[in-house]
């Protein structure tokens, strides 16, 4: 009771800009173990292991509030700012078993899988985990990008401008072949559910377009995430992406735009990659776009999230297109964006504990969000056959402190020597005044650093 009064109480206190900073050495003095216990100090868990968990984890470490960081799973490059621990994060009572022996007081979900399957209700069912900060929707939130149909009726609930679509199951396949016969080419066709990324099809010819609805709805293409496939109007334009933390009550902070580069070829050609790299701020992202997005579709976001009570605490991700009728919503993601994370949350200059702990509070609205101005460019190094079949287990040589570039690890494994693990590798961040000076900076760190079959894009930001 008296805990939980005074987790309260310190909440509230932390949104007050109050600046911890100039007080805390001397309430550290007087009261420390006061502090302590009242999570002034804050312990705090990320779930995940790519490059997106180590920027988040490496911000939070900068932040005066953040006492013991822990990452689970973390990566090879985690270690050093957080200790790496090994739990299966899509398990809730798994999680709530460590959070309650380690006291933490913040949960940080990096990935979508875990808030898809519910780890923030399941953590709340714990009533002991009542107070405890959960970044990241509820299940039912979660279906924004758990489930493309789910998105799409939010959308036209609300009149946020998107692409015209209709859903179908496999009972109306023949329902789905008449619609495709309607649209123009190129033809746009989704898995309803989570796919790795994988789940959409754009497809030139009308009758591929036929073949491939019944691949997905009658064969299961993409298992059950296809038993249903949304075809939608294809989007001419140029695509970006939003972020923003929002507090479930109406409030957010918007966080800088990025821009990200999907497909694993120069000049955005090839298979598409779960992104190559990646740069903020957007240079057409003007004044005049922003008010528009801002007003027809981040905010009647915010607001029907509240009017159709899902319970929303954490990043929303908007994955836009500028096309010559406007901004319109391509997807939701219920996280942040991987690589957008490695050039968004170095920009943030605002204390990231702040805002979890606003966020918390339902007092987003009140907080100011510090942005540095300068250019964040960041470039993926990933294995040789990616996003096909690789291998992993290379020696990565080179690696070291560059001045001026951070490396955020991802398919990393710690050891005597840093190994390769997955297909993404290192994203490697830099600042600059403009984007060709953060990239020279970026480049130049790459350069250094080798292993076997190793490839990067050299024309990240090409098109800006
Ligand atoms: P999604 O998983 O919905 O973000 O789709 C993956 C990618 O497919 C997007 O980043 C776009 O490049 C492309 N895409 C999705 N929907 C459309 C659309 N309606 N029109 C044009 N391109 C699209
Ligand atoms: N970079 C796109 C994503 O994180 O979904």
């Amino acid at each position: 009771m008296l805990k939980d009064w005074c987790h309260c109480a310190s909440l509230q206190l932390g949104c007050t800009h109050v600046s911890v900073n100039y007080i805390r050495p001397l309430l550290t003095h007087y009261f420390g173990l006061f502090l302590k216990l009242n999570y002034f100090i804050m312990n705090v868990l990320v779930l995940g292991s790519g490059a997106r968990e180590h920027a988040l984890s490496h911000k939070i470490s900068q932040s005066a509030k953040c006492d013991k960081l822990f990452i689970a799973s973390g990566n090879g490059g985690t270690g050093g700012l957080a200790q790496n621990v090994s739990l299966n994060i899509e398990d809730a009572s798994e999680v709530g078993a460590f959070v309650k022996a380690n006291s933490i007081d913040i949960v940080v979900v990096g990935p979508e899988a875990p808030l898809v399957a519910g780890i923030h209700d399941g953590l709340k069912a714990d009533l002991a985990l009542a107070n405890l900060v959960v970044v990241g929707p509820r299940k039912a939130a979660a279906e924004l990008e758990g489930s493309k149909d789910f998105a799409k009726e939010f959308m036209m609930r609300h009149k946020i401008p998107t692409a015209a679509y209709q859903t179908f199951t496999k009972e109306k396949l023949e329902d789905g072949e008449a619609f495709l016969d309607t649209l123009d080419a190129p033809y746009v066709l989704k898995a309803d559910g989570l796919a790795a990324g994988k789940g959409v099809l754009i497809i030139e010819d009308l009758d591929e377009a036929k073949e491939e609805l019944k691949n997905m709805l009658v064969d299961a293409k993409f298992g059950d995430a296809s038993s249903r496939v949304v075809i939608e109007e294809f989007l001419a334009g140029i695509e970006f992406s939003i972020f923003a933390l929002t507090d479930g009550k109406g409030g957010y902070a918007l966080l800088p735009e990025a821009k990200d580069y999907k497909r694993i070829g120069e000049g955005d050609t090839g298979l598409n990659t779960g992104g190559m790299g990646a740069v903020s701020p957007v240079p057409f992202f003007d004044e005049a776009l922003r008010e528009r997005t801002v007003r027809e579709i981040i905010e009647p976001t915010i607001q029907g999230l509240v009017k159709d009570n899902l319970p929303y605490q954490g990043f929303i991700f908007f994955g836009l297109i500028n096309t010559t009728k406007g901004p319109k919503v391509i997807e939701y993601n219920v996280r942040m964006g991987d690589p957008e994370t490695e050039v968004v949350i170095p920009r943030l200059e605002s204390d990231i504990v702040d805002l979890f702990i606003a966020m918390h509070n339902g007092t987003l609205d009140q907080m100011e969000v510090l942005v540095n101005p300068q250019t964040a460019a960041t470039v993926m190094a990933v294995s040789g056959g990616y996003p096909g079949w690789y291998e992993k287990g290379k020696v990565i040589e080179g690696l070291r402190r560059f001045e001026g570039t951070t490396v955020y690890h991802a398919g990393t494994k710690p050891g005597e020597q840093i190994i390769t693990s997955g297909g993404r590798v290192m994203a490697f961040t830099s600042f600059g005044v403009d984007k060709e000076e953060a990239l020279a900076k970026s480049y130049a760190a790459l350069k250094e650093v080798n292993f076997d079959g190793m490839n990067y894009r050299r024309d990240i930001g090409f098109d800006l």
